[in-house]
């Protein structure tokens, strides 16, 4: 099985392995421009049916982020820092629901700072819950003002998310970015679109 795409870039852009096509607006139009990853299974017209995919996650490196598609909606891979980690909890007081209470946070296991099954790998849906538009990454701390840890920045409206995908008030998204099922099939490997009891073949998040 492949794994990430190797690529000979900088700094930054190995934190964020997107092809750069300008600025994304629709959701439609982002996904075909996004070719890092090739190691999804099964079929590529299974996958937009809806399948689980499996993603190859051993070279990822912590501070980088990739992209997958699953059910043709971009979904962010990021692998957090220990740092990144101890600053999540920062931000809990600027944040709209920081606990992810809403009907959307599935599965179970992602409420809390850290929303993930395995708090140094977080995985979400890298739709903005305001319009639909790809937020960008922006992990430098202190880059968007004296209180920003790393996050998210919609480039549409201004949406900020932090590095769990949790919202900050004052934005106009309304909700926390979706985890989507997953488990790990071992360490190297990630399925995502299900649960490691086989469940949550349904899920749909309570917006788009
Ligand atoms: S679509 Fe993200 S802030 Fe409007």
């Amino acid at each position: 099985m492949e794994s990430i795409v190797d690529q000979d870039i900088d700094h930054k852009r190995r934190r964020f392995l997107v092809a750069t096509t300008g600025a994304v607006g629709g959701l439609g139009i982002a996904l075909a421009a996004w070719p890092f990853l090739d190691s999804m299974e099964p079929s590529q017209a299974a996958i937009g049916a809806g399948a689980p995919i499996d993603v190859d996650i051993s070279k990822l490196e912590p501070g980088q982020l990739i992209l997958a598609v699953w059910r043709s909606r971009p979904i962010w891979i990021l692998h957090r820092t220990d740092a990144q980690l101890a600053a999540l909890p920062k931000n809990n007081p600027m944040l709209r629901d920081p606990d992810s209470r809403q009907r959307q946070q599935l599965p179970e296991f992602v409420n809390g700072d850290y929303r993930a099954l395995e708090p140094h790998i977080f995985i979400a849906v890298a739709i903005c819950t305001h319009l639909g538009c790809l937020p960008n990454f922006e992990p430098e701390p202190g880059s968007l003002g004296p209180d920003w840890q790393g996050g998210f920045l919609c480039p549409c409206h201004g949406s900020r998310y932090d590095l769990s995908a949790r919202v900050f008030d004052g934005s106009p998204a309304p909700l926390n970015i979706p985890i989507p099922p997953y488990w790990f099939k071992s360490e190297k490997i990630v399925r995502i679109g299900e649960l490691k009891d086989g469940g949550s073949q349904d899920w749909s998040p309570a917006i788009w």
